[in-house]
């Protein structure tokens, strides 16, 4: 072993027993910490604990928490509470949206999707094109965008759905939505948007984005896990994607996860998506600035013009994304190689495939998500660490 690898490991070594001191959390599009609002609030949102279909003095009081809940988080997207339904998560929702496209219209719907939806849209379209529903899905280009004139060469007269991801969990590409639901409009198509790495971002105005329907999750936005939500804008036509007990005015059964909704409202009620832009934005151009200047060979991935300010995926020639994420993960710095939702998996992210990056660079590629509580000293340690594994990667 040679004595820059001895040092090398020495090094990593040492700094790993300064991390256990503080970890340092860079991937927020995966999941975000909790909202520092909640931390008094949880034996408040306890006394919901009642069920909310009950009738008793013990139930109202749930039923109004959720009702309330809806009200703000309705407020948020400047949309009316009654176009919500509460889910589980945003899988769920995505899955109510993909499946009320089938109970509609059956095997002879055409659906239109993007080449960059989560699984979460992929895999509900796929089963119901098993059972006969036609499917385009619009590639985008090598950056991660979509291009309009691509979703209305592939329009028919068939087509009873459009969904396209508003920005992308895992290289951070923004899509043209104002321009894709206008092409819909046109068309008289409904149109679906998965809204879940933009809410808490920036701005929702359903006044003025006139989306058919739109997809939330609570802990993508420091809400807790368990809850998402549905907006339709006309609900009476949506169909329940679980049926039993009529929950949610029979378009969701299975009781309300109060707390979580509670959780939901208030985080969104404390949100102001300028002043997050206004920390974060910084920050990551302190990466990208830096980036430059400490490794050599690497490679922004996705539309850098068009990208969420939290995001930055990348690749560095030559190093392999698994070997520098556990490197930096002993660092005590956790980034993601591609999607959280499908941690496990060694083939490269939906996306990153989608964007036909080159064979030799589509397992190179890593993703930092900074958040509301990443700092400058967050940046500065992580950007200290990428270039020393990569170092140790490259010599191996
Ligand atoms: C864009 C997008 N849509 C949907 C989901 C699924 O969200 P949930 O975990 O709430 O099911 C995710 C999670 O990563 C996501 O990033």
């Amino acid at each position: 072993m040679s004595v820059w690898i001895c040092i090398s490991i020495l090094t990593l070594t040492w700094i790993a027993s300064l991390a256990k001191l503080t970890r340092r959390y860079l991937d927020y599009n995966a999941s975000t910490p909790l909202h520092p609002c909640l931390d008094r609030k949880w034996p408040q949102f306890a006394k919901a604990f009642a069920n909310p279909s009950s009738l008793h003095e013990s139930g109202r009081v749930a039923r109004e928490a959720i009702e309330s809940a809806r009200e703000t988080i309705a407020s948020f997207i400047s949309a009316s509470p009654e176009q919500l339904v509460f889910t589980s998560s945003a899988s769920e929702a995505n899955n109510q949206v993909i499946q009320w496209v089938f109970d509609h219209h059956g095997p002879d719907a055409h659906v239109i999707i993007s080449g960059l939806e989560h699984s979460s849209i992929r895999e509900p379209v796929s089963y119901i094109q098993s059972q006969g529903v036609q499917v385009s899905i619009i590639e985008p280009d090598t950056q991660g965008r979509i291009c309009v004139d691509d979703i209305a060469a592939a329009i028919t007269d068939q087509t009873r759905l459009i969904s396209v991801i508003w920005a992308n969990n895992e290289i951070g590409t923004i899509q043209p939505i104002p321009e894709i639901l206008a092409l819909a409009q046109k068309n008289n198509i409904p149109f679906h948007t998965d809204a879940v790495q933009w809410l808490g971002k920036y701005e929702i105005n359903l006044q003025t984005l006139d989306v058919d329907f739109m997809t939330l999750s609570g802990h993508k936005c420091y809400a807790p896990k368990g809850v998402g939500a549905l907006y339709a804008k006309d609900p009476i036509g949506l169909t329940p994607f679980i049926r039993g007990g009529n929950h949610e005015r029979g378009l969701r059964s299975g009781t309300e996860n109060t707390m979580a909704i509670m959780a939901f409202a208030e985080v969104l009620a404390h949100t102001d998506p300028s002043a997050l832009e206004a920390h974060i934005r910084p920050l990551k151009s302190q990466l990208v600035d830096q980036l430059s200047e400490r490794i050599s060979d690497y490679y922004l991935v996705g539309n850098q013009s068009h990208c969420l300010y939290n995001t930055l995926a990348f690749g560095i020639q030559g190093v392999d994304a698994q070997a520098l994420a556990m490197n930096m993960d002993l660092l005590g710095i956790d980034i993601a190689t591609g999607s959280a939702c499908s941690s496990g998996a060694t083939e490269p992210a939906h996306s990153i495939k989608a964007i036909r990056l080159p064979k030799s660079q589509q397992n190179e590629v890593v993703r930092l998500s900074l958040g509301q509580f990443t700092t400058a000293e967050d940046i500065e340690m992580s950007l200290a660490a990428l270039s020393q594994s990569a170092d140790q990667i490259r010599h191996a």
